[in-house]
């Protein structure tokens, strides 16, 4: 009995978790944002003061870490719970962001949070979000989409994203941030950012979500 998974893989900012979202809204599957795990990482740590040489300290948060999230039908949003409590506002700051994504190239926690995040394929199928979705993490996936969008593109959606949300960006800033994050996903040792064999990689530069989803559909139908 094969669980379907879809998994979606791509650089920061491209809008994975939106089409991620829509993806299990539509299909009524489960949904893995696999950066909210890394992120639920780094604020543990960052409240409990752990230092992350300490790689006895770091198996254990891997091994206790309790996340989980909730999708509610209409709702543009996903809340992420850990330890029961929504911290979906939190995991989004820079700061967070950024912790996340130093200690995501750390092995011993890409290693202990494989499993956990592998726990996630349950029935009736899931959606994964990420950048080792395909590669690692559900390598047997029946499904597999790699987004890109240019780096201009994908700053100027962050931009509006936090317009959005009434606070503003600084252009010079996102854009730092987006190519400090690319540089460390692409070239980081342990599962580094590269679409899978049989991913369908979809160019989102020119494309709007609508325009996206109606690929991504026809492949999980086919
Ligand atoms: O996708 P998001 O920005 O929430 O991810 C936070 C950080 O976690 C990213 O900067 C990325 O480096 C890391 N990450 C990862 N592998 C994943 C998902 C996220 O290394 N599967």
């Amino acid at each position: 009995n094969i669980i379907p998974v879809l998994t979606i893989d791509g650089p920061s900012g491209v809008g994975k978790g939106t089409i991620a979202r829509i993806m299990a809204q539509k299909k009524n599957w489960h949904l893995l944002d696999s950066g909210a795990i890394y992120r639920a990482f780094a604020l543990t740590i960052d409240t409990r003061e752990i230092n992350i040489a300490d790689e006895k300290a770091l198996r254990k948060i891997a091994e206790t870490l309790d996340v989980k999230f909730k999708t509610k039908s209409g709702n543009k949003l996903v809340s992420i719970y850990l330890d029961g409590k929504d911290v979906s506002k939190i995991l989004r700051t820079e700061k967070i962001g950024k912790m996340a994504s130093k200690i995501a190239s750390i092995e011993v926690v890409r290693a202990m949070l494989l499993k956990r995040q592998k726990d996630f394929s349950e029935t009736p199928g899931l959606v994964a979000d990420g950048r080792d979705m395909g590669t690692t993490v559900f390598p047997d996936a029946l499904f597999k989409v790699y987004l890109t969008a240019s780096v201009d593109e994908r700053v100027n959606r962050r931009l509006k994203q936090l317009q959005a949300q009434g606070s503003e960006g600084i252009i010079l800033n996102i854009l730092s941030d987006v190519v400090d994050r690319d540089k460390r996903d692409y070239t980081r040792k342990y599962s580094p950012l590269k679409p899978a064999k049989d991913a369908l990689i979809i160019d989102s530069t020119k494309l709007s979500i609508d325009e996206v989803i109606i690929q991504v559909i026809a492949l999980v139908e086919a």
